[in-house]
């Protein structure tokens, strides 16, 4: 009976096509929006940018090319399947309360990085929800939030001479088809998997290792990711 169940479970690395989707990305004239959008786009994705000033977004949506759109954030989460939060922690917490009724029946990906920085360098911040995934959540009770994309470097996103980024992107949620369809959208990108990391409220070791990769980046000069073994 055992053998049967593991035999019906689905497999892991059959990822949905999600080639019919519109990929939103708020705070999208920034370092890690635009890496992502360079790359979705030049995978044929149709993306939005989103910005506070949807002049700035178009400006950057034309230097992408690619058929890429900038609008306002409003705009952008409102015409979007899948939107992208990615603007500072700071801004976290305004961004996602002002969006909220855009992001209504979207699947919201957060890999925003609760980090601090001091003359020591990186240190992951304490957030009362537990990560920054979880507060995205706890304020945007009908939407689906999955965390992914905290750990792949913008540099290597915008660095077109990088054709392929070999990285695993971690990607956690609490619905399997909203978990899916984001490691389907982190494959989109050359070289990178996307990889199931367990339950949102796991997200915050997830962000806080981010500190340890910008001390490693700082030492080696380097623009670390994350590969998983034997998987
Ligand atoms: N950079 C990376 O390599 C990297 C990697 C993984 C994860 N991340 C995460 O991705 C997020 C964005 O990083 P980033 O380097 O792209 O940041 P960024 O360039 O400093 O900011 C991204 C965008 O956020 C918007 N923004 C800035 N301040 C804002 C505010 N007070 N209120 C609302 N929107 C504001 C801006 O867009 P407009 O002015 O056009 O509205 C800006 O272009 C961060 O949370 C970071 O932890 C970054």
């Amino acid at each position: 009976v055992e053998r049967q169940e593991v035999a019906d479970r689905p497999d892991p690395f059959a990822l949905p096509d999600i080639s019919a989707l519109t990929i939103g990305i708020i705070g999208g004239t920034g370092e890690q929006g635009r890496g992502l959008a360079l790359r979705w786009a030049a995978a044929g994705m149709r993306v939005i940018l989103g910005s506070r000033d949807s002049a700035r977004a178009e400006a950057v949506a034309r230097d992408i090319g690619n058929d890429v759109r900038g609008l306002s954030n409003v705009e952008c989460a409102e015409g979007s399947d899948v939107v992208v939060i990615a603007v500072p922690w700071a801004a976290h917490r305004d961004t996602v309360v002002e969006l909220e009724r855009s992001l209504r029946g979207r699947i919201v990906v957060d890999c925003v990085n609760p980090l601090g920085f001091d003359r020591l360098g990186a240190y992951p911040l304490s957030v009362p929800e537990g990560s920054a995934a979880q507060q995205a959540a706890a304020l945007l009770p009908d939407s689906r939030v999955v965390a992914a994309f905290n750990h792949i470097s913008a540099v290597l996103l915008l660095d077109v001479n990088v054709a392929e980024i070999t990285a695993d992107v971690l990607v956690l949620g609490d619905e399997r088809e909203a978990t899916d369809t984001v490691q389907a959208l982190a494959a989109m990108i050359p070289g990178v998997r996307g990889i199931y990391a367990g339950r949102l409220r796991n997200a915050c070791q997830v962000e806080a290792l981010t500190a340890n990769l910008i001390s490693v980046n700082r030492r080696y000069r380097s623009h670390a990711g994350v590969r998983l073994t034997d998987v």
